[in-house]
């Protein structure tokens, strides 16, 4: 029986500022954001989403009557959580009208924990094939204005819906996984933007990828060729690009130039949003599903998850015959849509989120077109917005 990814969908801002306007406003060349980091666009996230609103635009669209009768088990991945608490799923169970037979948690580690939530629904689906299960990455990455991490922020939701019979990849049961204490990225609990050691990461970034990928060959008895794409969590492209070059010398001239070709279209989408955090290595595939016209079924396509702290885990999914159906196809357009704002008006909305205090607040809507919103804040409870109902 084949389970897997069924739908693949994601949400982030209407706002979004450019990057070259944010290195002259920084005082470095733009060169060094739009090809040293690679990043062309940043997701400027307003005061009106959250982890919970862009979770609930992300999956709303892709979900159908019969979707919502199965679901039995929400998994939200977020390190930018609302409450110490109540789960972020709650929220987002509301707002999409799930039944109340659900199971709905939220899961923690750092940017890896939406692979915890996939493989989670995997086994789960694969011992109730006919129930779904949802699972949803959404973060909102902040590093703070003027710092180096600045140019690898941004933020969004990725929604995939896991069945049995998917539409878009059917998943192996192939992990190799990675987990040790490594202090490279944290957020301890009073602080609103994240601590890192930003080579430090990027280092431990590739170690984990040289493991666990090397690994996964030795196990398998794979080699580089056997797969059309390789898929990374990509905190700032370039990242993924320094993973994949760490082992193009396993291939030959041609693989190289077909995998680094299949690479471009993986992280073009990422390069128009920022980091993501739990939902950036599956935005990666869905730009790669999205933008690469070379793809056909059963194509092999692997994915190297990481999240800092550090865990990883390198995994692989079989294209299906009609992905393009599971797919969200109008992202590109919406994304071309979006309203490029000042780098003062982006350093006016990153300081305008509701304040961490008990008193009550209202949030400006302004321009947000998004059904799901975050209005204020009422006797310290979260006010959310349906603007269907
Ligand atoms: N033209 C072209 N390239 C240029 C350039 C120019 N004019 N000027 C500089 N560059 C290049 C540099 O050579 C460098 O390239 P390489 O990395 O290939 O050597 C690149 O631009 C970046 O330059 P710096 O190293 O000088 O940049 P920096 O010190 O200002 O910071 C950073 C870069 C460390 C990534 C920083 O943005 C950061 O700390 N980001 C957050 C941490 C992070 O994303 N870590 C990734 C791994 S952790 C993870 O994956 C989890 C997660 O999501 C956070």
């Amino acid at each position: 029986m084949k389970v897997g990814i069924d739908k693949l969908h994601f949400a982030s801002s209407h706002l979004y500022v450019d990057m070259a306007d944010l290195a002259l406003a920084r005082n470095e060349a733009p060169d060094k954001y739009l090809i040293g980091i690679g990043q062309s666009k940043m997701a400027v996230i307003p005061p009106s989403q959250d982890a919970v609103t862009l979770a609930a635009n992300a999956a709303a669209p892709m979900l159908t009557a019969a979707d919502i009768e199965a679901i039995d088990l929400l998994i939200v991945a977020t390190e930018s959580g609302v409450d110490n608490s109540k789960a972020a799923a709650i929220y987002v169970a509301k707002l999409l009208g799930l039944q109340r037979r659900v199971r709905t948690i939220e899961m923690k580690e750092a940017c890896y924990a939406a692979t915890a939530g996939v493989k989670l629904a995997q086994d789960h689906v694969s011992g109730h094939p006919d129930k779904k299960a949802l699972v949803i990455g959404t973060d909102i990455a902040r590093y703070g204005l003027h710092t180096p991490g600045e140019p690898t922020q941004g933020g969004g939701a990725v929604a995939m819906l896991i069945s049995a019979a998917p539409q878009v990849l059917a998943l192996a049961d192939d992990s190799v996984l990675l987990s040790q204490d490594v202090m490279d990225f944290w957020r301890p609990l009073y602080h609103t933007t994240a601590l890192v050691d930003g080579k430090y990461s990027s280092n431990i970034y590739i170690d984990y990828f040289q493991d666990v990928f090397k690994t996964y060959l030795a196990e398998q008895q794979k080699t580089l060729a056997d797969f059309k794409a390789l898929t990374f969590h990509l905190p700032y492209t370039k990242m993924g690009l320094k993973a994949l070059r760490s082992v193009l010398p396993l291939a030959t001239e041609a693989q190289q130039r077909a995998l680094l070709a299949h690479f471009e279209a993986a992280r073009h989408l990422n390069r128009e949003v920022g980091n993501l955090y739990t939902g950036s290595l599956y935005l990666s595939l869905l730009s790669l599903l999205l933008t690469d016209p070379t793809l056909a079924a059963d194509d092999l396509i692997g994915l190297f998850s990481y999240g800092s702290g550090a865990e990883g885990e390198f995994y692989t999914g079989r294209l299906q015959e009609n992905y393009q159906r599971g797919l969200d196809s109008a992202l590109p357009q919406r994304l071309a849509r979006r309203r490029r704002v000042s780098v003062s008006e982006y350093e006016a909305l990153f300081n305008a989120q509701l304040a961490l205090t008990a008193s009550d607040q209202t949030i400006a809507l302004g321009d947000d077109p998004h059904r799901f919103v975050l209005t204020g804040q009422q006797q310290e409870q979260r006010q959310y917005l349906d603007r269907q109902h």
